[in-house]
């Protein structure tokens, strides 16, 4: 990762925010652009937006939209780094635009920002997210009892079993993992991380009933033993889970036949 870097000296441009006395920097950007409809290929452009270094790459992304050129497409929606849509490749690696803030990036050089990899290109940052989440519906990511709770009762379940899933609930489905995996770019039948994932969430999960038939799906060709352990899920994911490990946890519960 790039270390923290505004350093005025090394910068284009600064200047003197009138009213706060805050500097502005002038970052370059240089966005892989693609509209299916003009483009035979991709295309690099390059975009110098005024920001602050508290300002984000997704403010940096709506001023270009904005100011600049309306018809940049991307996605994004709370802005606040919990629905997972705006996860891209930045600098070379797969961050959430509105969790990658401008003062962590080396602005002294131009940010290079492109769509995520392995999924196919609609326009310019955005990918078709149809097979990662058919994926994410094969693993049957939902609790699946074979008996009803007590009338008027909740399942009940220790704070121990809990801990057993608990990083895996923190999934926000953005892709980060899948995508930057070298074995989901060759072979687009591989599961993924983020179904994997998902899939460890339930089947770790004392209340639910399905965990041998998620082991079996996850036995397949395409399942839990593609994994290289590369780690790079690990690294990509932007809500800290430990992808791999859940991934090596999964494969040793297929090895014993269960949870
Ligand atoms: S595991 Fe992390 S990187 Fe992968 S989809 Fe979930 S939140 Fe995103
Ligand atoms: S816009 Fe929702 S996670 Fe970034």
């Amino acid at each position: 990762m790039s270390t923290a870097l505004v350093d005025p000296d090394a910068v284009s441009e600064v200047e003197e925010h009138d009213d706060t006395g805050v500097q502005s920097f002038l970052v370059t950007f240089i966005i892989r652009r693609f509209d299916p409809e003009v483009d035979a290929e991709p295309r690099w452009v390059d975009y110098d937006v005024e920001l602050f270094s508290t300002d984000r790459v997704l403010d940096a992304l709506h001023k270009i939209k904005w100011e600049v050129d309306g018809s940049l497409t991307f996605r994004r929606s709370c802005a606040h780094g919990i629905c997972g849509s705006d996860a891209m490749r930045i600098n070379g690696r797969n961050r959430l635009a509105c969790k990658t803030l401008i003062k962590d990036l080396d602005i002294s050089q131009p940010i290079y920002v492109e769509a995520i990899k392995g999924l196919p290109l609609e326009k310019d940052l955005v990918v078709d997210m149809e097979p990662f989440f058919a994926s994410y519906r094969e693993v049957q990511p939902f609790l699946i009892s074979g008996s009803a709770p007590e009338p008027g009762k909740e399942r009940v379940q220790t704070i121990k079993d809990r801990a057993v899933f608990d990083d895996t609930t923190k999934c926000i489905l953005c892709a980060a993992c899948t995508s930057s995996c070298p074995v989901f770019w060759t072979d687009g039948q591989y599961f993924g991380p983020a179904a994997i994932v998902n899939a460890h969430r339930f089947i770790f999960d004392s209340r639910d009933d399905a965990g041998d038939m998620r082991l079996d799906i996850l036995n397949d060709k395409e399942g839990v033993w593609r994994c290289r352990t590369t780690f790079n899920c690990t690294e990509a994911c932007p809500r800290g889970i430990e992808v791999t490990k859940a991934i090596a946890e999964v494969k040793q519960a297929v090895l014993r036949g269960g949870a």
